[in-house]
């Protein structure tokens, strides 16, 4: 008898136990910022289209007839550019921007950047921010939002102004003034 009551009691807390771990959510709670930094990153990037060791390369084109453009709409990017402390290609790599580079303007050149930008070294070694927006090329100061970020980014939000530093038809260096809001 007393063993079939003490049986009941543990069923009854296995069962409540199985119904709180088999909700999706939490309580939701007052939300509880912790005090805000900026930081400010100053660096090249430096893209390679073609050659030997390219950075940025043709995924994917559509088939239309109206293509006069070397960047015609519908065209997409894949692209692992590196990110240097300078504009010479043997300065020091400080990480990198992987992601896609959509060609989606009709009658513009308007690129959608999707990137991942993850440093490498120093202070935010293993970090990356997320940047995504549409990038009208043929503008001199063009500026990318930062949507979010991991490790010491998390949770950041920011820009990025961009200047086209170099170019020729295989390679673009564009300097990064990024200000970043983060924990
Ligand atoms: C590309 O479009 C043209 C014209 O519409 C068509 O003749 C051709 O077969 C298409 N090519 C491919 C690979 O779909
Ligand atoms: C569009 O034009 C570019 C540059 O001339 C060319 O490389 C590409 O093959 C063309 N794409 C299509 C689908 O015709
Ligand atoms: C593409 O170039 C051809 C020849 O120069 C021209 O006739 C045509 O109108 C151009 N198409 C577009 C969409 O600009
Ligand atoms: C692109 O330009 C053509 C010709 O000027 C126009 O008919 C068309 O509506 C434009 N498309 C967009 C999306 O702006
Ligand atoms: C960056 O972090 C990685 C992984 O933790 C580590 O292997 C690497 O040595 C670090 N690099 C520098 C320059 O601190
Ligand atoms: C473009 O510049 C890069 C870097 O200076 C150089 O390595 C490359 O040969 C140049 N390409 C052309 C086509 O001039
Ligand atoms: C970078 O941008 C910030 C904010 O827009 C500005 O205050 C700063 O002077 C810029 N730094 C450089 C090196 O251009």
């Amino acid at each position: 008898m007393k063993g079939t009551w003490i049986l009941s009691w543990i069923l009854i807390v296995f069962l409540s136990t199985v119904a709180v771990q088999s909700q999706y959510y939490s309580n939701s709670r007052p939300y509880d910022p912790k005090p805000e930094k900026v930081t400010n990153l100053h660096f090249f990037f430096h893209e390679y289209v073609g050659g030997q060791n390219p950075t940025s390369v043709l995924l994917a084109q559509a088939n239309i007839t109206s293509n006069n453009s070397t960047v015609p709409f519908g065209t997409l990017y894949v692209v692992d550019d590196p990110l240097r402390t300078g504009p010479e290609p043997d300065s020091e790599e400080i990480g990198n921007a992987q992601g896609l580079l959509v060609v989606a303007g009709i009658n513009s050149t308007a690129v959608v950047t999707y990137l991942d930008f993850e440093f490498t070294t120093g202070e935010f070694n293993g970090s990356s921010l997320s940047v995504f927006s549409r990038n009208p090329i043929i503008w001199a100061e063009r500026e990318l939002s930062v949507v979010g970020g991991k490790g010491k980014f998390r949770m950041a939000k920011g820009f990025a102004l961009i200047n086209p530093y170099f170019m020729n038809a295989t390679a673009a260096i564009h300097v990064f003034n990024v200000t970043v809001i983060h924990y």
